[in-house]
């Protein structure tokens, strides 16, 4: 089967989160069920320069009154068509925000053309070659499916959410710019409160909508979670699947990670101590004979983050450490910063984004801190297991179904992988840390649930096999119709 992928980011090549590792390690695991994915990219000038090395594809002459070359790029496992489009993406700054962190003011229009671009292919004006199945990803490609209808192209479209608190909400003033008909301005489709929702576009058009996790999808049918989106979800709950993301094993693997200086697994864990060494030196902090914490994390109030800094005395009564890799908002930014700067030799905190580093923190922490309000699947827990890095995390999203609550039935059963805390709340994540170091004290039940966090499978095989399913059922479907 060929699946035409659309996305605003992929893992090596272009990253702010969790969806790029999930667009970079899907094509891969779907290789194994006989599914060829071509990736459709944004040409940002992280890929540009390789890009530019390789023979256009072909011209799309009129993208929204754009000029763009599509060019294939092999980038490992990865088969890549990039969009080149220079005055929409070749630019400084990252794929959504400019150097001070603003938002692009074209947005609208750089996802519109993507979009655009994905659907001309799966109509096929590509040469040679011609999708089986469009699948998109968030508000960014998410009006694939919209131009894909507004053509007659009726390839089924799966559309995944990511994270619905992102939505691509535009005035509609946009409207006369993004080239489709005036049914599509509708309560049924993308009019959402006067303005233009990409992401319900997509929701009315698409096929099939799958959630990161099962926990998240039943969660975004309420008010609560659903970010006013709620009511169109609960209108196609016959196509609203969740499909817990895995992670990809090869590049997290501390057996073989080149982040960290000594190797290490399951079976022999005894190197993980080498690291937290390395580690605690890196950041400048002294040993002591709690747990060593760590969070690699936007730094956001989805996140939890503005609670940390409030927690932090938690883990040093403990004689704990705590070392925070992040960016986001800069208020919280600040109050861990300050924080820090209270306990030299204790807390570190490296405002940033690094991902040798990133490596380097689950490589030698013994605990990672995941407080997040809401959390569509979340990556960063199921690092942590597969690093003996025993996850701290809110019970919500996809952070309830992947860790198991180190509780007395957990413990005997040997089941546990890490700690749970609910309502979201600082004193629950306080408690969280004190039970963390509790357990962290008593070495044979810290190393059995280490163990039985190294061996907890988070790998694609299984999810990928959904994802295979759903595709081919959508297909047969498809050609049913005729
Ligand atoms: P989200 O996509 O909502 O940010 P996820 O947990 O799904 O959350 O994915 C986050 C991804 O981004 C993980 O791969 C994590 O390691 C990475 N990450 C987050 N912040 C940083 C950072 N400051 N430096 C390096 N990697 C980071
Ligand atoms: C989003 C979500 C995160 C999820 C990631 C990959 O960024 O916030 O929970 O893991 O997408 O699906």
């Amino acid at each position: 089967m060929r699946v035409l992928a659309a996305t605003s980011e992929i893992y090596p090549l272009i990253k702010t989160g969790g969806l790029a590792d999930v667009t970079g390690a899907l094509p891969k695991a779907l290789a194994g069920f006989d599914i060829e994915t071509h990736t459709l990219v944004p040409g940002y000038p992280a890929l540009l320069s390789a890009a530019r090395l390789c023979p256009p594809l072909m011209e799309f002459d009129n993208l929204l009154g754009e000029r763009a070359t599509l060019r294939h790029l092999l980038v490992e496992d990865l088969s890549l068509l990039v969009l080149d489009a220079p005055a929409l993406y070749d630019r400084g700054g990252g794929p959504y925000v400019d150097q001070d962190g603003n938002d692009h003011p074209d947005n609208w229009k750089r996802f519109a053309v993507l979009s655009l671009a994905a659907a001309e292919i799966a109509a096929g004006v590509l040469p040679g070659w011609q999708p089986d199945l469009v699948h998109t990803h968030d508000w960014q490609t998410a009006l694939t499916s919209v131009y894909m209808r507004s053509m007659d192209c009726r390839l089924p479209v799966v559309l995944t959410i990511h994270n619905i608190a992102f939505q691509g909400q535009f005035s509609s003033a946009i409207l006369p710019e993004i080239g489709l008909p005036p049914d599509a301005y509708t309560p049924e489709c993308m009019e959402y409160y006067g303005d233009v929702s990409f992401l319900k576009g997509g929701l009315a058009t698409a096929d099939h909508i799958t959630v990161v996790s099962p926990t998240y999808a039943r969660e975004i049918l309420s008010r609560r979670f659903g970010m006013g989106l709620d009511g169109v979800l609960r209108s196609k709950l016959d196509r609203l699947q969740g499909i817990v993301n895995g992670i990809d094993t090869d590049v997290w693997d501390p057996a073989s990670d080149p982040a960290l200086p000594f190797p290490y697994d399951a079976r022999s864990p005894g190197n993980k101590k080498r690291n937290r060494e390395v580690l605690l030196d890196r950041f400048g902090l002294t040993d002591g004979k709690g747990p060593l914490f760590s969070v690699v994390s936007r730094l956001t109030w989805q996140k939890g983050m503005d609670m940390l800094a409030d927690v932090a005395d938690e883990i040093f009564a403990a004689d704990g450490r705590l070392i925070v890799l992040g960016q986001g908002d800069h208020d919280i930014e600040q109050a861990l910063t300050a924080t820090a700067s209270r306990h030299p030799g204790l807390m570190a905190v490296s405002i940033g984004y690094d991902e040798a580093t990133a490596h380097l923190i689950h490589g030698g922490s013994d605990a990672i801190i995941q407080p997040s309000r809401f959390e569509p699947c979340g990556l960063t827990q199921l690092y942590g297991l597969r690093y003996g890095c025993i996850p701290v995390v809110s019970r919500t999203g996809g952070l309830s179904e992947t860790i198991i609550d180190a509780n007395d039935a957990a413990v005997s059963a040997r089941v546990a992988t890490g700690f749970q805390f609910h309502p979201v709340h600082a004193d629950g994540l306080r408690h969280a840390i004190r039970r963390a170091c509790q357990a962290y004290r008593d070495k044979r039940k810290w190393t059995r649930m280490q163990s039985q966090a190294m061996r907890a499978d988070y790998s694609w095989d299984r999810s990928a096999s959904t994802y295979a399913a759903v595709y081919a059922a959508l297909v047969k479907a498809a050609a049913a119709d005729g």
